[in-house]
């Protein structure tokens, strides 16, 4: 249709799919003389819909993140509650989804778990400790396992990962405060010392079990409240 600077448009036409037919419509639309400017005009509409669709697709994600790190923080929440242990494990989990895509995650939730009264932000960073040092673990590629039930008046959960084997070595150490087996730089040795911290503060245990291709934390926290403080 001898519009000028054919090349300036194309791209934005080709990509939106416009139909041949609808630039036809167009065509006979319009003058002559204003065709070129219309079907600028067009591209350019094009190309800003399709900006907005990419900020709208942005601030869903941005939106998404904003309550998973208000859900892990507890912002303006009572330090002390009654837990639901699956949603404070899933909100963790959410924190760690730029590391989780090649990561086959395993909940295996006992619905008769009643929720525990704990300190909500810091049962986040126990199994945060444990979720990280599991991908740690497994370089982001395998299964990780979570679970939770209920032995007597004992909620247990459990993180598991199919990485190798803790260095039988080293195993009695690794809940020192700043034992690290990883590069210096990258990791203080703090994770387990804290989970131990928080995890004793509930009145609870931890324990590991490791073999090759299955290492597993275990902790163990009472869900009657007058037992754990
Ligand atoms: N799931 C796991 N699989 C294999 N090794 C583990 C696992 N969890 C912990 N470890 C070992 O225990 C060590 C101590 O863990 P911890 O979380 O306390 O410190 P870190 O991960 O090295 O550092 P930080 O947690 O402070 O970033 C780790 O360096 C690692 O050798
Ligand atoms: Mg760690």
């Amino acid at each position: 249709h001898n519009v000028s600077e054919p090349w300036n448009v194309a791209p934005s036409l080709a990509e939106s799919r416009i139909p041949i037919a609808m630039l036809d419509d167009l065509a006979a639309a319009v003058s002559a003389g204003a065709l070129p400017s219309a079907v600028a005009t067009f591209a350019s509409s094009l190309r800003i819909e399709r900006m907005a669709e990419t900020v709208v697709d942005s601030s869903e994600r941005i939106f998404e993140l904003i309550s998973a790190i208000r859900g892990y923080s507890f912002m303006d929440q009572a330090p002390v509650q009654d837990i639901d242990l699956p949603q404070s494990i899933e909100n963790t989990l959410a924190m760690f989804r730029s590391r989780t895509a090649h990561v086959d995650i395993r909940l295996d939730f006992d619905p008769e778990l009643p929720p525990v009264s704990a300190y909500g932000s810091e049962l986040n960073q126990v199994w945060s400790a444990l979720i990280e040092n599991a991908l740690d673990a497994m370089h982001d590629h395998g299964t990780l396992t979570i679970s939770t039930r209920l032995t007597g008046q004992t909620a247990i959960v459990e993180v598991r990962n199919d990485g190798p084997e803790i260095d039988p070595a080293v195993l009695s150490r690794i809940f020192e405060p700043f034992f690290t087996t990883k590069p210096i730089g990258t990791a203080l040795g703090l994770g387990l010392d804290t989970v131990q911290r928080f995890v004793n503060k509930h009145s609870g245990s931890v324990a590991v079990d490791s073999k090759a291709r299955s290492t597993c934390f275990q902790v163990r926290i009472p869900i009657n409240r007058l037992q754990a403080y």
